[in-house]
């Protein structure tokens, strides 16, 4: 029987480096020999862009209702689950995700205030057990990560999105919801020092992939 892969998550706050850090995750698995599969929430699938679009779209003539907003991160979690993460896992192959449920809990619980509770019971119905075997959180003061974010907007003439465009408090709810989540689950989380040089912040995530990678192989 084909050992199953293995699934792992990389969050954080707007700008701290997941996108980079997905490559980079990715490149030391594919040195390993891996098969990975590189993907994101939401998202990741045709019908989960299409949700993606409507969840970060900033057009402000209608405000999106926090309960519709959570049930879309899940709608297009389940797409993604069905579609690409369980399949890629059964066949062997490693999925790296660009933010997963933590991200809900930090988002919609920390920063739009829903109660955990209710997130846990969507988690439960959606993935029926299935969590992460490892969640990099990439974590960083909110003043340094807006800087960096700013650069890539200006860098990529990119409009804020829906989040980008809160103000500081709800980021400073977000990045105390990630670490509160990390404190309860500290065998899944590996929280990074994200403020640094990348040279830096790669070396931290190198040493936490040999450590869990070489137990697992
Ligand atoms: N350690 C680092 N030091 C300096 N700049 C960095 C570092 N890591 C990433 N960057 C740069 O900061 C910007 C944001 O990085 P990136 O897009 O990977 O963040 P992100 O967490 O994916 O952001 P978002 O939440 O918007 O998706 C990019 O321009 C990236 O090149
Ligand atoms: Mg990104």
């Amino acid at each position: 029987m084909t050992k199953r892969g293995r699934f792992i998550t990389l969050e954080g706050g707007e700008g701290v480096g997941k996108s980079t850090n997905v490559s980079f995750v990715a490149e030391c698995l594919e040195a390993q020999g891996l098969e990975v599969v590189r993907t994101r929430e939401p998202g990741g699938t045709v019908r989960g862009e299409a949700i993606r679009a409507l969840l970060l779209d900033p057009a402000p003539q209608e405000p999106l209702h926090v309960d519709a907003e959570l049930l879309l991160m899940f709608a297009a979690r389940a797409q993604h689950l069905a579609e690409k993460i369980l399949p890629a896992l059964a066949r062997g192959a490693w999925v790296v995700c660009d933010r997963f449920t933590d991200a809900t809990f930090a988002y919609q619980g920390g920063g739009r205030g829903i109660a955990k509770e209710r997130i846990a019971v969507l988690e439960a119905f959606v993935q029926q057990g299935l969590a992460p075997d490892l969640t990099l959180l990439l974590d960083m003061p909110k003043e340094a990560a807006t800087k960096r974010l700013e650069s890539r907007l200006n860098d990529r003439q990119e409009q804020r999105d829906r989040f980008e465009k809160e103000q500081g408090d709800f980021f400073q709810a977000v990045r105390e919801a990630y670490l509160a989540r990390a404190a309860q689950a500290p065998e899944r989380f590996a929280v990074i020092d994200a403020q640094h040089a990348l040279v830096d912040v790669q070396a931290q995530i190198e040493q936490t992939l040999s450590a869990r990678v070489t137990a697992w192989c």
